[in-house]
């Protein structure tokens, strides 16, 4: 796209941006893939919000503390010193969640792009910059650009070469997610699994090492589904296994039901792949996986972690706790501090369960009291430190 310079514009080719990421490793990559689409427009990237001309926020809405923090944030640079000019925009998951009404809430962001929509950005900045010159009679919306109906990303936007790390590349293998975990909002404001082709997958990795990565991270909400054309989530492990070149790669998230021993055998036998697997359980209760439509029971669960430590030598294994879920009694909380305590996991990420658009869970009644989430928070963690601690000493004295 052109940016010939204007002396009011924002299509000046040395217009400062500024960029603030909110939430998991797909927004990260999601930031460099529209900081990568801007510097080709040519802009240029700031470290400082105050400087910045163009202020974007990649949101986060997978917890309602996530919603809060951006909306805080756009807050405080409301109140910054005023630079008129400046154009403040929403991408990604919030952008999708509350479309043009984050306007209402919010009337000093100019701009909403939903996470299908990011290859569209320089346009769409140019097209807010534009309105900003024009007097506007017919009220709030007139100025406002917002871009939720995408569907699919072209696949040419991961192809800019614009990491945000010298050595390190995160690598989109799919998007969105067809899951439908009762409590989760991805699906609703992601879409449905879209797996990328494979030959663009492995050019990228191919054009990063080009350009002097060594490690890579492939990343998609549920990795494990991965299917095009004839390769699965094994065989695609194998092919990026052997590319030249590359040092080290790992790979996050993993999902109980598509999870196999033929993963682990893969694991074990890719020489560069870090033995580490990331595997949400949520609960040790059977009552609450099958209300979280989870798609596995705890014994599946004991059966696949017992299986990952046997066939991958050495191998990390972390996890993700919900507490406080609709109708989780003490008795189905006990369930999950038991598994903890049976599994020794490496580390586990808790969090207090919070009620989210649009999903099957928000027809729940939230009816574990906050105060109670928070016990149940504490008492997990709490128990994780201690086997995180136990299993960070016997794995330093069995080296
Ligand atoms: N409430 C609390 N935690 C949630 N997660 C996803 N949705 C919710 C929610 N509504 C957690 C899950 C997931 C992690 C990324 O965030 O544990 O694995
Ligand atoms: Fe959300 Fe479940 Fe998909 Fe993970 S697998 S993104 S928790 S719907």
């Amino acid at each position: 796209m052109s940016t010939t310079a204007n002396s009011k514009g924002y299509s000046n080719p040395r217009s400062r941006l500024y960029i603030r990421t909110f939430g998991c490793q797909m927004n990260v990559r999601d930031s460099e893939v529209v900081c990568g689409l801007l510097k080709k427009a040519g802009y240029v990237l700031s470290d400082s919000c105050e400087e910045a001309d163009i202020v974007i926020f990649n949101t986060c809405s997978v917890r309602q503390h996530a919603e809060e923090k951006v909306w805080s944030e756009i807050g405080r640079i409301a109140k910054l010193s005023r630079r008129p000019k400046r154009i403040v925009g929403l991408i990604g998951c919030m952008a999708q969640n509350y479309k043009e009404h984050i306007f209402e809430r919010s009337p000093q962001v100019d701009f909403a792009v939903g996470p299908a929509d990011i290859g569209k950005m320089p346009e769409i900045i140019e097209k807010v910059a534009s309105f900003r010159f024009q007097v506007s009679s017919k009220g709030l919306y007139e100025a406002k650009v917002w871009e939720t109906e995408g569907e699919a990303r072209p696949e040419e936007i991961y192809h800019t070469g614009f990491y945000g790390d010298k050595e390190h590349a995160y690598v989109v293998i799919s998007e969105g997610c067809s899951n439908f975990c009762s409590y989760c909002v991805v699906p609703y404001v992601r879409g449905g699994l879209r797996n990328r082709n494979v030959e663009d997958i492995l050019r990228e990795i191919k054009e990063a090492i080009d350009k002097g990565i060594t490690r890579v991270t492939l990343l998609g909400q549920n990795v494990n589904a991965y299917q095009h054309g004839g390769v699965d989530f094994i065989k695609l492990l194998r092919l990026i296994d052997a590319l030249a070149g590359l040092k080290e790669f790992s790979f996050v998230t993993s999902h109980p039901k598509d999870t196999s021993l033929g993963l682990f055998e893969a694991m074990q036998e890719c020489v560069k792949l870090n033995k580490y697997l990331h595997l949400p359980v949520q609960s040790g209760s059977d009552r609450i996986l099958k209300l979280m439509n989870r798609g596995y029971d705890r014994n599946k669960y004991l059966a696949l972690a017992d299986a990952y430590r046997k066939t991958v030598k050495g191998g990390l294994l972390t996890t993700d706790i919900i507490v406080g879920f609709p109708y989780e009694s003490e008795a189905d909380f006990h369930q999950t501090r038991d598994l903890l305590q049976e599994i020794q996991f490496d580390a586990a990420f808790i969090f207090k369960y919070s009620v989210r658009p649009n999903t099957q869970a928000a027809t729940f009644m939230d009816d574990v009291p906050l105060k109670e989430k928070q016990r149940r928070h504490a008492l997990i963690l709490e128990l994780q430190k201690k086997i995180s601690k136990k299993t960070k000493q016997s794995r330093h004295e069995n080296k």
